[in-house]
């Protein structure tokens, strides 16, 4: 090796190190053994009502009550997460399941907000109803550091829900007909037990085995992951439960026709006692074939050929 050469190989590893390359050259051999980078906190705010929560002042509360399942970084790798299913939710990708809001768009602070206040039916997730409001509010603030999809979106517009229409024989009926036309069946089964032919293949966008929900099995206390209340199921199958393979099925139901399937879905809870199923026991417990008083004019009638009441002479 003549001197220039030597002298280049040393200004390159000179130039190398001061660049921080010589660091990770050594970082080849040896395993990391620095701790992980600390936390950045961003600012951000929640609003909850008058609240107005601050991430900076969740720290404490998220290390010492959450990071365990979400990860002290937000990706659900918390140290018990292995022993958990469903897993615990990645914030880093901030899908939800519960919201008020369209499918595939940021939910509002008020769906987190309720989230912690309600826990997750079914999960390892707690319900936090112990904490002030001050101290949910902060963390749902904190949960917001984690993915920049909150600096550059904002929260969807919460969907319209129309007032819940009397639970009628009729009612139920043209639920369960949506039921079978939509195929909610073929995931949640033909009596609602999860037991669809599609239900054993069914994975969550992590990869994870899911099962759909099964009606049958709750009890008078019915609970959903998402809440509780008519209102509750409406929003859940007309925003989609993200993340999952429950679809939004707000482009092919009408908002008032989505009343009929909440109707229906309640009579599938058979353990539950409600306003549909004290219709359904007047009825004996049978749901008779939904019949469309106003069918879309497909085949013209030729009504002037029929006398009125059957045209019988
Ligand atoms: C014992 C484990 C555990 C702890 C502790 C825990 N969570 Fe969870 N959390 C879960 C699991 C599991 C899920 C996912 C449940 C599911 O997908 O059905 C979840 C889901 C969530 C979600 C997502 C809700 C949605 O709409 O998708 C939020 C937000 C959340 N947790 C916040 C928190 C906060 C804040 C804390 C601390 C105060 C916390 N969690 C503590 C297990 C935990
Ligand atoms: C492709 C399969 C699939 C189809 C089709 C489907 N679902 Fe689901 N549904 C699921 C899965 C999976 C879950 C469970 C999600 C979870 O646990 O996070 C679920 C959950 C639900 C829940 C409970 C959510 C909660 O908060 O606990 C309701 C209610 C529901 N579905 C209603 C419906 C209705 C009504 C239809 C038809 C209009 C339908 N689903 C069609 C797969 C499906």
């Amino acid at each position: 090796m003549n001197r220039s050469k030597r002298y280049l190989l040393l200004t390159a590893f000179g130039a190398a190190l001061v660049g921080g390359l010589g660091v990770q050259a050594v970082a080849q051999d040896v395993p990391t053994i620095d701790p992980k980078p600390s936390v950045v906190v961003r600012p951000i705010e929640s609003h909850i009502g008058n609240t107005v929560g601050h991430s900076e002042s969740a720290k404490s509360d998220y290390k010492r009550y959450c990071a365990g399942c979400h990860g002290t970084y937000g990706d659900g790798n918390g140290e018990n997460a292995v022993w958990i299913e469903p897993k615990p939710r990645d914030f880093t990708i901030a899908t939800f399941k519960c919201r008020s809001t369209p499918t595939g768009t940021l939910p509002t602070d008020e769906d987190l907000y309720n989230t912690l206040v309600r826990g997750i039916t079914n999960s390892n997730m707690p319900a936090w109803n112990t904490f002030t409001k001050q101290q949910r509010a902060d963390l749902v603030a904190y949960i917001k550091i984690f993915s920049p999809r909150w600096d550059k979106e904002k929260p969807g517009q919460p969907i319209q829900i129309p007032a819940e229409p009397p639970v009628t024989m009729d009612s139920i009926a043209h639920g369960k007909a949506l039921f079978t036309k939509l195929e909610c069946w073929k995931c949640h089964g033909p009596h609602g037990e999860g037991d669809g032919p599609s239900a054993a293949t069914l994975t969550d966008s992590k990869d994870q085995p899911i099962r759909p929900y099964n009606f049958a099995l709750a009890k008078d206390d019915s609970r959903f992951k998402c809440g509780v209340t008519n209102r509750d199921i409406y929003r859940i199958f007309m925003t989609g439960v993200d993340g999952t393979p429950m679809p939004s099925f707000a482009d092919v139901i009408q908002p008032n026709d989505a009343w009929d399937l909440v109707h229906f879905l309640r009579t599938l809870q058979v353990h539950r006692h409600g306003k549909e199923t004290e219709v359904l026991s007047t009825a004996h417990g049978v749901i008779p074939p939904y019949v469309d008083k106003n069918p879309p004019p497909a085949n013209p009638a030729p009504a002037e050929n029929k006398a009125p009441g059957g045209g019988q002479e």
